[in-house]
């Protein structure tokens, strides 16, 4: 076994390509993690590293419960794997059946998948399938919006708007447009929860409507808060219009909550948060408190119905993983959400989320602190870019917080934090002190 040291042997380091990663800059300063617990990471050279991101916005429930962990054990001891292509296994309807009761509004039909990347692209293919079964075939327009992370897959860098993940993997889908992005600085910098300007940006949508038709647009897809981009909280109102003109239009609208489900906003999903229906989720991350990886996708029992009565193919939808409805994320889901149960975990961060507002937004006179943002327990400090050398300053303030014993995220020149959902005053109390060292102290 490689121990932690021997793992930071330069020659050990070689063979992994990380993902989002400069490789370079990693392998000569390698961060490695070892164990975690609670809320803290132990860093390979055992220091404590505070857990300001919950991973990467997924383990709500805080690391290392031992619930979920035999709950995996005890599965794949009893059995390691069956598929779900005309076959089955209980722990997987049970699963669809636990998640069932918590999806919001008629969203009551799950379609397992492995990750959000999946998740989305099967929010999508399910949009498309949906129009062409009940005889809107030419429906075949899928929408997303300037600035938005939809993962990874082709699908989800299609109606995704983030131009780096975008710029290197060729045209993407055909006929897919974007509506513009939420972010209005001028108007609404240090604003705390939803601000007051850009609900009138979703009339966007009819721009695109007078351009393509709506006889030709399957789908919108949104993040009810766009966190990847650096958190963009939806002007109050906006979400109630985009639904509004999908319906007037008889378009489909996707909320991808793969950060926004499980409490980050402290409710059950951004759907309930705001109020606002869609006709399908796309989640992962939080379903299974990042033990294994897993996605879903809840569709509403109108779409359902509709493949199960108008299908003329045996097969209603022809897609699916492997891995769909996998018995380990299955068993590791299922405990997750007895804890967010038991625990009440998503009103615990409703409790929290005043304190976690005025933390955030202390840092208003810090420096570099251009505009803050907040809404739940996800935080978004923007800081100017240093002249000639964009995100370089918020890169150094990673580094130095996490040599302070803070995980943070940076993406761009904001710094986004997400913590578990059972994060204490103190943790946030220490988060705020060690971001504002870090920040005086980077040029
Ligand atoms: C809104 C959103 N959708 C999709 C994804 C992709 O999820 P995954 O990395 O599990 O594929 C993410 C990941 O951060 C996300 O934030």
């Amino acid at each position: 076994m490689t121990s932690p040291d021997s793992a930071l042997d330069a020659q050990d380091l070689e063979n992994l390509w990380m993902p989002f990663t400069s490789n370079r800059a990693f392998k000569t300063k390698p961060k490695l993690l070892t164990a975690a617990k609670g809320i803290f990471y132990t860093s390979h050279d055992g220091r404590e590293i505070l857990d300001g991101t919950a991973g990467l916005w997924c383990v709500n429930a805080g690391h290392g419960r031992e619930e979920i962990t035999q709950a995996i054990a005890h599965q794949a001891a009893q059995m390691d794997f069956a598929h779900s292509f005309n076959m089955g296994h209980p722990l997987a309807f049970q699963f669809a059946e636990r998640l069932a009761r918590i999806t919001p509004y008629d969203l009551k039909r799950i379609f397992l998948t492995n990750s959000g990347s999946e998740s989305v692209d099967t929010a999508l293919k399910i949009a498309l399938a949906y129009q062409r079964v009940r005889g809107q075939g030419t429906k075949t327009r899928l929408i997303g919006r300037e600035r938005a992370y939809h993962g990874v897959g082709f699908g989800g860098i299609s109606v995704g708007g983030i131009v780096k993940n975008r710029m290197w993997f060729g045209p993407g889908l055909p006929g897919v447009d974007h509506i513009r992005h939420t972010h209005l600085p001028e108007q609404n910098r240090f604003a705390k929860g939803q601000p007051e300007h850009g609900a009138d940006l979703a009339d966007d949508l009819e721009r695109l409507v007078q351009l393509h038709d709506a006889s030709n647009i399957a789908a919108v897809i949104v993040e009810p808060v766009m966190g990847s981009t650096g958190v963009l909280v939806p002007p109050k109102g906006y979400l109630q219009r985009l639904r509004a003109l999908c319906d007037k239009y008889d378009i489909l609208l996707i909320f991808d909550e793969v950060i926004t489900g499980f409490g980050r906003l402290g409710a059950g999903f951004g759907a309930d948060f705001f109020g606002v229906r869609p006709d399908i989720i796309c989640l992962a991350k939080g379903l299974t408190n990042a033990c294994v990886p897993a996605g879903a996708v809840a569709v509403s029992n109108r779409i359902y119905d509709t493949f199960m009565q108008m299908s003329e193919t045996p097969i209603e939808l022809f897609h699916g993983y492997t891995y769909s409805g996998h018995p380990l994320a299955c068993a590791a889901g299922i405990a997750t959400l007895d804890i967010y149960e038991n625990e009440d975990l998503f009103a615990r961060a409703a409790g929290i989320a005043d304190y976690w507002q005025e933390a955030m937004h202390s840092l208003s006179d810090a420096r570099h602190v251009v505009d803050i943002r907040n809404i739940g327990l996800i935080g978004g400090i923007e800081l100017e870019p240093r002249p000639g050398a964009a995100t370089a300053r918020a890169s150094e303030v990673f580094d130095r917080c996490y040599d302070k014993g803070v995980m943070i995220r940076v993406t761009g020149d904001i710094i986004a934090l997400s913590p578990p959902l059972i994060i204490e005053k103190a943790h946030i109390d220490r988060i705020v002190t060690t971001l504002r060292e870090a920040l005086d102290e980077t040029a």
